[in-house]
C-alpha cells in the first residue's frame, strides 16, 4: 500500500541544488515486459544461471549460452521504456547533481533519454571478443536481432565473441564500481526495482545511508533493505515514480 504522505516527503527531498542517486533493479523495467530474475515468474525460476551466464558454461557450451542471449535479446527488442523509465530520464536534466546506477542490462534507461548510466552489469546490447584479440577493442556495440550466426563471430578475428555482460562470479569494472561509490556521497538515495540481495549493488544502498542520504526504496515488497532505509514505499515503480514527479510538477 502506497501511503501518500510518505510520497510529499520524498517529493520535498528533491530539490534542484540535491545530489540524487538512484539505484534499479529488473522491477524497473517489469512493466515493459522484461522478465525479473527472481519471483514466481523470476529468469532464474526457469533457467539455472550455471549453466548460463557463467565463464565456465559459456566454455562450455557457447552455443547454448548466445541462443538464450538471442532469445533475450528479441524479447527486449520488443519492449519499450515505460513510465518509470521516463520519469528518470526527466530527473536526469532536471537535476544537476543526478546519477543513475543500473543492474539491469537491457538499455532500456538509455532508450528513454536518460544521461550518465552507470551499468554495473554491462550490457546486453555490447559484446566482446572472447580471447581478447589484438585487434579488438575491449567491447563494441552489436544490435543485431535476431543474431545472423549463432555463436556469432568476432568481426576483428574471426574467433568467438562473447555478450557484454557481467556473468556469476566475475569482477565488476573497477572504475564503474568507483563510480558508483562515489555517488553514494549524496543527499537522496532511491532503490527502484531491486531485490538487493547481489552484491556490490545491494551494499550501495548501506553506504549511502551511511554517508547520510536520505534513503528510500520502492519495490512491489519487502526486501532485506527495507529494514534500515528512510522510507519504503511498497508499490510499482512506474506509478510511484509518476506520483512523485506530480508532486514536483506542481511545486
Ligand atoms: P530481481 O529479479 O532479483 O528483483 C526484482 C525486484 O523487482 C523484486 O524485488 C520485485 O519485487 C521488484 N519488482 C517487480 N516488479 C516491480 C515493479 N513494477 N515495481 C517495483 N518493483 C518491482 O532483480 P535484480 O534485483 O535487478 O545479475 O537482480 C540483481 C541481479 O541479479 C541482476 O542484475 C542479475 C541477477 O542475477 C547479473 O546478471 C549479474
Amino acid at each position: 500500500m502506497v501511503v501518500y504522505g510518505e510520497l510529499d516527503a520524498i517529493a520535498r527531498r528533491l530539490r534542484r541544488d540535491a545530489r540524487i542517486t538512484v539505484l534499479t533493479g529488473a522491477g524497473i523495467s517489469a512493466a515493459s515486459g522484461v522478465p525479473t530474475f527472481r519471483g514466481a515468474e523470476g529468469l532464474w525460476n526457469e533457467f539455472r544461471a550455471e549453466q548460463l551466464a557463467t565463464l565456465e558454461a559459456f566454455a562450455r557450451d557457447p552455443r547454448l549460452v548466445w541462443e538464450w542471449y538471442d532469445w533475450r535479446r528479441q524479447r527486449i527488442a520488443a519492449c519499450r521504456p515505460n513510465a518509470g523509465h521516463d520519469v528518470l530520464a526527466a530527473w536526469s536534466r532536471r537535476f544537476p547533481h543526478f546519477t543513475l546506477i543500473t543492474q539491469n542490462v537491457d538499455g532500456l534507461h538509455e532508450r528513454a533519454g536518460t544521461r550518465g548510466v552507470l551499468r554495473m552489469h554491462g550490457s546486453i546490447w555490447e559484446v566482446a571478443c572472447w580471447s581478447g584479440c589484438a585487434g579488438s577493442p575491449a567491447r563494441w556495440t552489436d544490435e543485431a536481432v535476431p543474431l545472423s550466426e549463432i555463436p556469432p563471430r568476432c568481426i576483428y578475428c574471426g574467433g568467438l565473441i562473447r555478450p557484454g555482460v557481467v556473468w556469476f562470479g566475475e569482477a565488476l569494472d573497477p572504475e564503474i564500481v568507483g563510480k558508483c561509490l562515489e555517488a553514494t556521497r549524496c543527499d537522496v538515495f532511491l532503490t527502484i526495482g531491486t531485490s538487493a540481495v547481489v552484491h556490490p549493488a545491494a551494499s550501495l544502498i548501506e553506504e549511502a545511508r551511511r554517508r547520510g542520504a536520505y534513503t528510500v526504496e520502492i519495490n512491489l515488497e519487502p526486501t532485506p533493505a527495507s529494514a534500515f532505509v528512510d522510507v519504503a514505499v511498497q508499490g510499482a515503480a512506474e506509478q510511484v515514480l509518476a506520483d512523485i514527479d506530480r508532486r514536483l510538477e506542481q511545486g
